[in-house]
């Protein structure tokens, strides 16, 4: 089983290498492979501003161009009070990708939420429609 306290602190540590010079809003996320490897991720942003990846999508996509298939779970982090949620482009790809794991929302001190995938995104549109 996943630990959320560790996965959380390298959500941390990604989120410190964020490349956010237009939104200054940096975010972290940590992505659990069934095996046991951590992937981290961090937001990437870029002059066009509508090719930005999120945090949650950067971790993703390295896990899965690394041969990962099948995942635990993620953490998020944002330096908000508020819990940092994932985006909705995010929300359909850890869907695809992770299915229904548990998503640990953090800020720099402490959870601010959990939450399962499965009601992150209710009614996914996904492969079993394309049957
Ligand atoms: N962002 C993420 O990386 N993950 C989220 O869950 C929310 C938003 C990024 C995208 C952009 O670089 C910045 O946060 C502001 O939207």
């Amino acid at each position: 089983m996943a630990d959320s306290d560790h996965l959380v602190a390298v959500a941390r540590e990604a989120r410190e290498r964020a490349v956010a010079p237009f939104s200054n809003f940096k975010v972290g996320a940590a992505l659990v492979a069934k095996g046991g490897r951590v992937y981290g991720g961090c937001n990437v942003e870029n002059a066009s501003y509508g090719l930005t990846v999120c945090a949650e999508r950067v971790a993703l996509l390295k896990a899965l161009s690394e041969g990962e298939r099948g995942f635990e779970m993620i953490a998020v982090v944002a330096d908000t009070a508020d819990p940092t949620p994932p985006c909705g482009a995010c929300r359909q790809l850890l869907w695809e990708y992770c299915g229904d794991i548990p998503v640990v929302l953090a800020n720099l001190q402490k959870v601010t939420g959990r939450h399962q995938m499965r009601d992150l995104l209710p009614l996914p549109f996904d492969a079993r429609l394309l049957k």
